[in-house]
């Protein structure tokens, strides 16, 4: 009896083991989150002295809550910068939010340089994942069609809907592993959460072919019945896009379309357990633990600002100082907040649309939201 006990005992350290052997290439990834340019007349620079950048926290809980560390990227340096960090970090982040592609200098230009460097990593043969969430899924796409813009305008803000898989969404990386039980959650429930003024279809897709380097995962339509892709990933590299919020129904309560229900929360912790175990594949490092100290996230404290009116529980906020810039433009760009109706108090029962939200944006906001200057793809 004693030797059955022990033998059992050896083959669950052995399973053990090997699990730990697997695990050990990088069992707790680093991930680099890039920041966002902050709108020069809106609510944070009204209440935030010399804050220029911006991360959203959701996007930090979001990886940290998959077992991740998050190290912010700058905007607004030059490439050896980008250089240096993509051979320390572990996969990149590009969030959601409100920019312009054009502008110089800002989320965009960086991710250029993330982007670009993620396709020569991978080409070199390290692998190195790339997520993009919302205005970050689009500026992948338009970034890997070398600026081509592709997207339509559509009508999808504030909406929670279920995921509608394409009939070969088990071929994908992303959910060919998937258990069927969440996949039967994720189709019957309205667990994710869209708010985005611009879409893929997949029409355009086969028409500008980018059906040969993308795969369209999932679709759902917008507010307007227009049919656009909700999910996607890259067909040769680890580079994956999600038009909906992944990270609002875990970590943001700043407006009641926001889906909270354990359907919502499960589909979310999907997604980031997925990517963060992709990020577990890279075998990158910083040269010393002293070095990677330094550049983490902990090194920086979020602001609550929803309490602000900002439809961010909370931010963190950088100036110029902390990312080692001397000058950063000031063509604008913005942080998307510039809506003082998200109070706490009045922002549960309140429309949610984006009409609701731009009603008391700030004029010069309105003025180029109007021109169709950029993008609110939080
Ligand atoms: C903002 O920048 C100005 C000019 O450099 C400086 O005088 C001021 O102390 C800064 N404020 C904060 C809160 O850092
Ligand atoms: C890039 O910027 C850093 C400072 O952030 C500077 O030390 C370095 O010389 C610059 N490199 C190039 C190629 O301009
Ligand atoms: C950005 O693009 C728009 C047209 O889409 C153009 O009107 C605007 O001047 C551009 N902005 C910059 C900073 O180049
Ligand atoms: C990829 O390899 C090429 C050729 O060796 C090299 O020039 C380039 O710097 C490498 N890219 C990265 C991001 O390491
Ligand atoms: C973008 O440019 C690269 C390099 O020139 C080329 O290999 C690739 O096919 C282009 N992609 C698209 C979608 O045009
Ligand atoms: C899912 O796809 C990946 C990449 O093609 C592959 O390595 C993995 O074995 C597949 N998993 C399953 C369960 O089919
Ligand atoms: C999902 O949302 C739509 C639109 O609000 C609603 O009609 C539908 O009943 C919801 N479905 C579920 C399963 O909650
Ligand atoms: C792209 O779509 C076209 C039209 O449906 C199809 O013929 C082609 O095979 C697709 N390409 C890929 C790589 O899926
Ligand atoms: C850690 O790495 C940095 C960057 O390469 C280097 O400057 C520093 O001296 C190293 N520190 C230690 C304790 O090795």
């Amino acid at each position: 009896m004693r030797i059955i006990m022990h033998r059992l005992a050896f083959g669950c350290l052995l399973v053990l083991g090997s699990l730990l052997v697997a695990a050990s290439a990088n069992s707790s990834p680093v991930i680099g989150v890039l920041t966002q340019e902050v709108y020069t007349d809106g609510l944070i620079s009204r209440h935030f002295e010399n804050k220029t950048s911006y991360i959203a926290a959701s996007y930090v809980k979001y990886l940290e809550g998959a077992g991740a560390r998050v190290v912010p990227i700058w905007i607004g340096r030059n490439r050896s910068y980008y250089e240096d960090l993509m051979h320390k970090i572990n996969g990149v982040l590009l969030p959601g939010g409100a920019t312009w592609f054009n502008q110089s200098n800002g989320y965009a230009d960086a991710g250029e340089h993330l982007i670009q460097l993620a396709v020569q990593l991978n080409d070199n043969g390290t692998f190195m994942p790339v997520w993009g969430t919302c205005l970050g899924m689009e500026l992948l796409v338009y970034k890997l069609a070398n600026g081509t813009d592709h997207r339509i305008s559509c009508r999808a803000s504030g909406m929670a809907l279920p995921i509608v898989f394409k009939e070969d969404y088990k071929q994908s990386r992303l959910f060919n592993a998937s258990r069927e039980d969440v996949v039967a959650v994720m189709v019957a429930n309205n667990v994710t959460y869209h708010y985005h003024q611009f879409c893929y279809t997949e029409a355009d897709f086969v028409r500008d072919k980018l059906n040969q380097s993308w795969r369209v995962v999932s679709l759902n339509n917008d507010l307007d019945g227009v049919e656009f892709i909700s999910t996607m990933e890259h067909l040769k590299y680890p580079f994956y896009g999600v038009q909906f919020h992944p990270e609002k129904p875990l970590y943001e309560f700043v407006r009641s379309s926001i889906p909270h229900s354990a359907a919502a929360v499960l589909s979310g912790q999907y997604l980031a357990d997925f990517f963060v175990n992709e990020a577990r594949r890279s075998p990158q490092t910083f040269a010393n633990e002293t070095e990677q100290a330094r550049m983490l996230i902990y090194n920086y404290k979020p602001e609550y600002t929803s309490i602000l009116g900002s439809s961010y529980v909370q931010q963190y906020l950088f100036n110029n100082k902390e990312m080692q810039l001397e000058e950063v433009g000031s063509e604008g760009g913005d942080d998307g907040d510039d809506s003082p109706s998200y109070y706490p108090g009045n922002a549960y029962g309140n429309g949610n649309g984006a009409a609701a939200l731009l009603s008391i944006g700030s004029g010069p906001l309105l003025v180029l939201l109007a021109m169709g200057l950029f993008s609110i793809d939080f």
